[in-house]
């Protein structure tokens, strides 16, 4: 284990699913023993586009629940809610005066709602709310303040790490010191799409997803709904181009793997058949985290002492740059 500081906010925004797990939460979880890791619940940025109080809360512990069933040691990674951090909104302020305003204009979530709206003859703001347009400062105060190192993130979060450079290298030069650490993205290779029971990429938007910790009955029907061609059983069947195969890869161990690839390319099964071991491996693999993510959310109370205690070290790493960036810029004289 390094020193270096790796850091990453994941948004609160929808039951997870296996498609996260793949391609997020284990990538995470492994990364942790590379270096000291802070992981963040995104709660403020969901807030641009989810405006359902109790719904924002229920999301914050299911993700918490999920990552500690899953085998996280809130010991080796500081896990927090951003919301829990008040120091986030005086650095995202002091960082606005110095982001070009042009910069935000051009940010791609903000640019394509704009686009959106000129393609359909509206205002071009229209609908988009100050949060959408802000977003970028936010993430730049999230991953200034801890002196993050490395960002772990998806190819779509890329800009958002060019425009905290951009805001950093700009206050450093203002005041000629090194208030902040410029961090690198690391940008995750991306992980091959996991198909949904539809065949599209597992997204909650399509509606298509195997939540990781659904009980068994609605594990298995998700599984038996899964959409396959029509050949029928005595014919050979292309693995690489069925969606039961496609998930049952990423579980199976190389021996499964390879007696699951012959089956297919001898035929003389149905799609049942290798649906049900889909599920029995599923259950192998998610049916203790289960136990322990119920056992979780029944206890939001520790879920609450969990983050608060994450808050409590992430809000001590923050105080060095905060005071640095306060001088700096000449506020809170006192609080030096
Ligand atoms: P969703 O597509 O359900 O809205 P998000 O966009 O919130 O999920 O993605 C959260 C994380 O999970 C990202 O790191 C993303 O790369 C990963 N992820 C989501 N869906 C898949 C998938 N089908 N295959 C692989 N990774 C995925
Ligand atoms: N914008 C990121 C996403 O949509 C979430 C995020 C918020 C984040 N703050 C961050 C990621 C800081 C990395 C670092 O996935």
């Amino acid at each position: 284990m390094n020193e270096k500081i790796s850091l990453t906010g994941i948004k609160p925004s929808g039951t997870p699913h296996i498609g996260n797990y793949l391609g997020m939460i284990r990538p995470a979880l492994a990364l942790a023993k590379e270096y000291r890791a802070y992981y963040f619940i995104a709660d403020y940025h969901a807030l641009t586009t989810l405006k359902d109080g109790k719904e924002l809360r229920r999301l914050s512990y299911d993700l918490t629940a999920t990552f500690l069933a899953l085998g996280m040691n809130p010991d080796d990674v500081v896990f927090f809610r951003q919301s829990d951090v008040p120091e986030i909104f005086e650095l995202t302020w002091i960082l606005s005066c110095f982001t070009p305003k042009g910069l935000l204009n051009r940010a791609h979530a903000y640019k394509a709602a704009v686009d959106a709206n000129l393609a359909a003859g509206h205002d071009p703001d229209a609908g988009i709310n100050a949060g959408l347009f802000n977003y970028p400062v936010l993430m730049a105060a999230d991953i200034l303040l801890y002196g993050s190192h490395v960002v772990p993130v998806g190819q779509d979060q890329k800009q958002h790490i060019e425009i905290t450079r951009d805001i950093a290298s700009a206050m450093n030069h203002t005041y000629g010191e090194e208030i902040f650490v410029l961090p690198e993205g690391l940008i995750q290779p991306e992980v091959a799409v996991i198909p949904g029971i539809d065949g599209r990429k597992m997204s909650k938007s399509y509606d298509n997803v195997i939540p990781i910790f659904a009980p068994p009955k609605q594990l298995r029907k998700r599984v038996m709904q899964i959409v396959t061609d029509s050949r029928p059983i005595e014919q050979p069947k292309n693995p690489d181009e069925d969606n039961v195969y496609n998930i049952y890869k990423y579980f199976a161990t190389p021996e499964q793997d390879k007696a699951m690839r012959e089956k297919y390319l001898r035929g003389g099964f149905g799609y049942g058949e290798v649906k049900q071991e889909l599920f029995e491996l599923l259950e192998a693999h998610f049916a203790g985290p289960r136990e322990k993510y119920n056992a979780y959310m029944a206890d939001t109370k520790k879920l609450e002492a969990i983050l608060m205690e994450g808050a409590k070290k992430a809000r001590y790493q923050g105080a060095k740059v905060m005071k640095r960036a306060r001088r700096a810029v000449g506020v809170r004289y006192k609080d030096r």
